[in-house]
Formats: C-alpha cells, structure tokens, sequence
C-alpha cells in the first residue's frame, strides 16, 4: 500500500440540495462543509479525495470508469441510485475497488423501497443514520480496511 491512500468520494442525485433539502431526513450540512470536513480529516489519515456530486446516472458511471486508476477505494452515498442502479453496481464491481455504503438518513427507518440496496452485498460495509458522521466513519472504516489489508498497524 502506498503511504498516502487515495479515495474517490461518490455522491449521488440531490445530493447537491444538502443543506435545504430535506433536513428533517440529512441535516442541516452542505455537501460543500461535509466536504471539507473529509478533507480535514483524509488529510490527517494520510488520504486524498477525489470528489463527485451528479445527477447523472451515466455521468456517475463514466467517473467510476475514468478514475478507477487514480483510487484505491471509494466511499459511496449513491442516494436514490442506491435502490435502483444495477449501472452503478456493476460499474463499482468491474472497477475491482473496495467501498464502504454511506446514508446520511437511516433508510431502514423510511419507506420500505429504501430497504433494499443494489450495492451493500458488495461493499465491505454500510453505515446509514449519523447525519455527516457516517461519511466520517464511512471514511475512517475505509482507512482502516486499506491499512490493515495492507498489513500495516490498524490501531
Ligand atoms: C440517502 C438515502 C436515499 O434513500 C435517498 O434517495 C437519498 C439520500 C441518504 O444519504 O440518506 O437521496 O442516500
């Protein structure tokens, strides 16, 4: 594993409303703070971030596609495209990169066709229902999966 990981953070539809939409569901953060607040903290654990928001289905699929090469891992928040997108699954499983799932909202609290994922049995975890912190552990889980895969101290 090289010394600084590198992690592509994918976001998906209306993500880009955060911060007005919905805050009773995503909270009161802009997807702008949340990511600065990934930087921060990629910064201090020795990562960097690629970034993405799309409302684009086939725009998010052609970004998985250009930087598979440039990331060991991605950090996903594919929202609506979460219950829907076999596009997405199969352009997260062909790029060979480890993900971890992130929900701001708990989708098992909400309405029943936000229980199924097309992603989860594919990603090494899923974190749903802390707001901005579960792309915090979301990023912090993924840290310690690339670092302890790679044989390195964990703690
Ligand atoms: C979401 C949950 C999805 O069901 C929803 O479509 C979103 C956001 C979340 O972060 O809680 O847009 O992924």
């Amino acid at each position: 594993m090289r010394e600084r990981i590198r992690i592509g953070v994918l976001n998906g539809p209306n993500l880009n409303l955060l911060g007005r939409r919905e805050p009773h569901h995503y909270g009161t953060q802009t997807l702008a703070e949340i990511e600065s607040l990934l930087r921060e903290r990629a910064d201090a654990g020795g990562a960097s971030l690629i970034f993405l928001q799309s409302n684009d289905e086939g725009e998010i699929v052609d970004w998985v596609q250009a930087n598979t090469d440039a990331v060991d891992a991605w950090l996903v928040n594919a929202a609506a495209l979460t219950h829907t997108s076999v596009a997405l699954r199969d352009a997260l499983a062909g790029s060979g990169r480890p993900f971890v799932e992130v929900h701001l909202s708990n989708v098992f609290a909400r309405e029943p066709f936000r229980h199924t994922s097309l992603l989860s049995d594919l990603a090494i975890g899923v974190i749903t229902g802390f707001r901005v912190s579960s792309y915090l552990f979301g990023l912090e889980a993924l840290i310690r999966h690339l670092r302890g895969s790679a044989g390195a101290e964990a703690e």
